[in-house]
């Protein structure tokens, strides 16, 4: 595996890549790598001739009250596993390699509506710092394909109408929610919970899956979903709901009757853990 860490060294390892084989697939990360991660690896792995992966903490997609400082950082660990995997290159730059000052950065891509929508709402900002760090990577490592987690569903949505609206050449693939064995959907910051929250962490999966459940028995409307699955969320008073909604996993628009492919989302956090989950509802 190539380590690259500066800009010319990775386009010049892209680009020698590119220049051998056809497809060349990326996988952008902020590391502490989990399965999650490593099934986007294997399905670019499956999908490409060869596989860049990035591992870059974004500040830019941090609030100012948000995480950034204690984002769990395992880079020694990270590496031997995308060894295992037969990556070959590893894009993994210093902040000010992508950053010349962030408090001066002036240029931004910006999906204006989308992005203040779900997570957008609750996390202002956020989705332009994805956005921008996305483009930046797609111009350093010119993928023909990048791959990406159903579990943030509504950065895909948001990454999706970006590449569609300024025509980057590069087709996005999304990919399944990796979860533990009891069901909570693996995230890097599952680390913060302490057994307590673990346990709590639950609930947010399970509000999901009742409304799943009514769906399936035929309920349609909207509104009487997000009732049922608010009352199992009432059985963890301590898990703070920030949104349930039932949207258009294209537009995110809510839904008030579901006829067609659907999203359902939740966020919450559990202490100072925020946690998103999702499903699809297809009729
Ligand atoms: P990060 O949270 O590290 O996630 C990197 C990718 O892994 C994202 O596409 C995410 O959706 C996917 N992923 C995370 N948990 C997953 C799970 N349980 N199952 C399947 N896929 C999962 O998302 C980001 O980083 C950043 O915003 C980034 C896109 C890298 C831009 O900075």
């Amino acid at each position: 595996m190539k380590i690259c860490s500066t800009i010319p060294e990775a386009r010049a390892a892209c680009r020698d890549v590119r220049a051998s084989r056809k497809r060349l697939g990326l996988v952008p990360t902020m590391g502490a790598l989990h399965e999650g991660h490593l099934s986007l690896v294997r399905a670019a792995k499956a999908q490409c001739d060869a596989v860049a992966v990035s591992i870059f903490v974004n500040p830019t997609q941090f609030g100012p009250t948000e995480d950034l400082s204690k984002y769990p950082r395992q880079f020694e660990r990270d590496c031997r596993l995308l060894e295992k995997e037969s990556v070959e290159i590893l894009f993994s730059p210093p902040v000010e390699e992508i950053y010349s000052n962030s408090n001066d950065q002036v240029t931004w891509v910006v999906v204006e509506g989308l992005s203040e929508k779900l997570d957008g709402r609750s996390r202002p900002g956020h989705f332009r710092g994805v956005t921008t760090i996305i483009a930046k990577l797609f111009h350093i490592v010119e993928p023909e394909a990048a791959f990406f987690g159903q579990k943030d569903a509504a950065q895909l949505a948001v990454i999706r109408r970006m590449v569609h609206e300024l025509n980057f050449p590069v087709e996005i693939v999304a990919c399944p929610i990796v979860r533990e064995a009891d069901g909570l959907a693996m995230s890097s910051r599952n680390a913060y919970l302490n057994r307590e929250e673990r346990g709590r962490a639950l609930v947010l999966q399970r509000s999901l899956q009742r409304a799943q459940q009514e769906f399936q028995a035929g309920e349609r409307i909207a509104a009487r979903l997000i009732s049922a699955a608010k009352e199992v969320l009432t059985r963890e008073p301590q898990v703070r709901l920030d949104y349930f909604e039932i949207v258009d996993p294209d537009t995110l628009d809510p839904v008030e009757r579901i006829s067609g492919k659907t999203l359902v989302a939740i966020a919450a956090s559990v202490g100072s853990t925020r946690l998103i989950d999702n499903l699809v509802l297809q009729p």
